[in-house]
């Protein structure tokens, strides 16, 4: 089964019909591939199936109510808009899609549906005159239009004894397509070499100068450039992460460690994301010895490490490389001039400090290139992810036609 959902944050609008039994089984298997799930429930959904089971399947409590007002300190309707990767409603009644189609958001499901700019689902599941009947058809349409995708109905024996369409679809293709969400094939046939974290510049055997890289936005960079498609190899310095699934890795600590194994895999690489926070210098010698504290203010003389992005942009077949500032004050004006100093393509400029940034979750930050500049609003770390694999991968698209003309 696809692990697209590892780490993936789900919400799963239940409304009101009999199929709402299977929503617990849906959520089930989302959780089984790693997804974290928050139920949003309608009122009449909880007249076939009870909040506690969804609370038990999905961990959480479950959301159903707009103007709960300690729901809303907790987690309110614009936060959980935001938090979701993709929404999907299941089963969909046909009372849902006609409010959903008509831009109501009169409670707490419709209100998320428009407040959340994540990708939406929905399963439909309804009497077969219903399903066929012209308002539903036209309603349907109407969702499409807006890029939300139907999922069914199949054709079969109904619960009100008819035969016909409205059953929804099984929760296990649901599953499987909310995997599919994520696979967008736009790296297909590309190969990315990210580095990733901190470096560690030893000074003596316990001792050593580092940074606060925790090494999430290139590691989360990995993950998107591989659902994308792409065939990926991670370069990272010390970090308390998880390896990415399927994804080539390769542990360093030094700078120097780092700038060897970049140049050992970097032939044949598409892209390449300079995402490390690289020492900018080391030792010029490591005692072998632990030094005693009173040696010590005469033992640090310090040398240039190697810029490895810039090394890397000078090849004469060099990737499409994209480095990272991480700067206090004046970002932009800082991360234009490495934009041009190391010669990149692309340089993504954020601000550190005051929470945001290095060990945090969400970043800020603004694309930089020679010609233009394109800011991403405040977002998680693997959300900002996926929309630089997609400019990335437009860019990358861009060149190849102008190549090819
Ligand atoms: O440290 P600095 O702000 O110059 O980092 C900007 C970019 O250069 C980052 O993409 C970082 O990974 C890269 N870099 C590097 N080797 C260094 C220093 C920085 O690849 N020695």
């Amino acid at each position: 089964m696809t692990s697209n959902l590892r780490n993936k944050q789900i919400i799963v609008g239940v409304t009101g019909g009999i199929a709402a039994y299977k929503s617990a089984d849906l959520i089930r298997r989302l959780r089984e591939q790693g997804a974290s799930v928050r139920v949003v429930m309608t009122e009449n959904a909880k007249r076939f199936i009870t909040p506690l089971t969804l609370q038990a399947v999905s961990g959480y409590p479950v959301h159903d109510n707009l103007f709960d007002v300690a729901a809303e300190a907790a987690m309110g309707h614009i936060e959980l808009a935001r938090w979701a990767d993709v929404i999907i409603v299941a089963p969909a009644s046909a009372d849902f899609i006609a409010r959903l189609a008509n831009g109501m958001a009169n409670d707490l499901l419709t209100t998320i549906c428009i407040a959340s700019q994540a990708p939406i689902a929905i399963a439909p599941a309804m009497n077969q005159c219903m399903w066929k009947n012209s308002v539903t058809q036209a309603n349907l349409q109407a969702l499409q239009s807006r890029d939300i995708q139907i999922l069914g109905p199949v054709a079969g024996s109904q619960a009100c004894g008819e035969v016909g369409p409205g059953r929804m679809i099984e929760p296990i293709s649901i599953a499987e397509k909310m995997g599919a969400y994520f696979a967008t094939g736009i790296l297909s046939g590309r190969r990315v070499l990210i580095t990733a974290g901190p470096t560690r510049e030893a000074i003596d055997p316990v001792r050593f100068i580092s940074n606060a890289s925790s090494g999430k936005m290139g590691y989360a960079l990995a993950d998107a450039a591989r659902e994308a498609g792409a065939e990926v190899t991670l370069i990272s310095g010390p970090v308390n992460l998880a390896k990415p699934y399927a994804v080539t890795c390769i542990s360093v600590n030094s700078a120097a460690e780092m700038y060897a194994a970049v140049m050992q895999q970097v032939q044949g690489q598409d892209i390449f994301f300079g995402v490390a926070a690289v020492a900018d210098y080391r030792c010029q010698h490591i005692a072998d010895q632990k030094i005693p504290k009173q040696q010590a203010e005469r033992c640090l003389l310090l040398e240039r490490n190697p810029d490895i992005i810039a090394e890397v942009a000078r090849l004469s077949q060099k990737p499409y490389v994209v480095g990272f500032a991480a700067e206090t004050h004046d970002v932009l004006i800082h991360a234009k001039a490495k934009l041009i100093a190391k010669n990149l393509d692309m340089i993504i400029a954020n601000q550190v400090g005051n929470g945001i940034g290095f060990d945090s979750d969400e970043n800020t930050v603004v694309l930089i290139e020679k010609e233009e500049q394109h800011a991403l609003a405040k977002m998680e770390k693997s959300k900002l992810a996926r929309k630089i694999v997609e400019l990335v991968a437009k860019k990358l698209w861009s060149i190849d036609n102008l190549n090819c003309q």
